[in-house]
């Protein structure tokens, strides 16, 4: 049973946001989400700022036409790199997995990848998945979980292991 994934991309970057840096990792995002089959509901391209951020995050989780969250960037170990204490902030249940296979796999090429402190989780039934800012690193992580997308959104809706497994 095919759920629709219905996403949101938030691109957090004080650079993208003031207009200084184009923003390629959304539009890799973006891309790379239509590919798998997802409708983008919106995209959002805000700065570091943490009580936004999660004010944010937390109107897109509860609305009713979104399942899916993914933001990138501000995921590092800079004082304004935010966006994994917004999740927090905003998530009912954590799902580490995620975030543990995108780092256990991408470090294979990319030592850097132990950098990134982003995090997943779900909260009223969406799912929130950080993703690191460069765009190099969105189409690293993406494709670590792009195989499992589907199956976990057709889950969070409701249904069954069996049913999200045709999914
Ligand atoms: N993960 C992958 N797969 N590929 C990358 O190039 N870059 C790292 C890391 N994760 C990277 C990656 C780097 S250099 C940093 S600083 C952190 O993500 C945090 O990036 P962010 O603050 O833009 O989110």
């Amino acid at each position: 049973m095919a759920v629709q994934i219905n996403a949101v991309v938030i691109t957090v970057s004080d650079a993208c946001a003031a207009g200084e840096r184009d923003d390629a990792s959304g539009a890799a995002l973006v891309e790379l989400l239509a590919e798998a089959g997802a409708k983008i509901v919106a995209r959002e391209v805000v700065n570091d700022d943490l009580a936004p951020l999660t004010h944010l995050l937390r109107a897109y989780a509860e609305r009713a036409d979104v399942n899916l969250i993914v933001t990138t960037g501000g995921t590092g170990l800079s004082p304004r790199d935010n966006t994994p204490e917004a999740t927090r902030a905003v998530i009912e249940r954590e799902a580490p997995g995620f975030a543990e296979a995108m780092r256990a796999e991408t470090l294979r090429q990319t030592p850097t990848a132990m950098l990134s402190r982003g995090l997943c989780g779900v909260r009223a039934g969406t799912l929130i998945i950080n993703l690191p800012g460069a765009p190099k690193a969105v189409r690293e992580c993406f494709a670590v979980i792009r195989p499992v997308i589907g199956h976990a959104i057709t889950l969070l809706v409701g249904h069954t292991h069996e049913e999200a497994k045709q999914a």
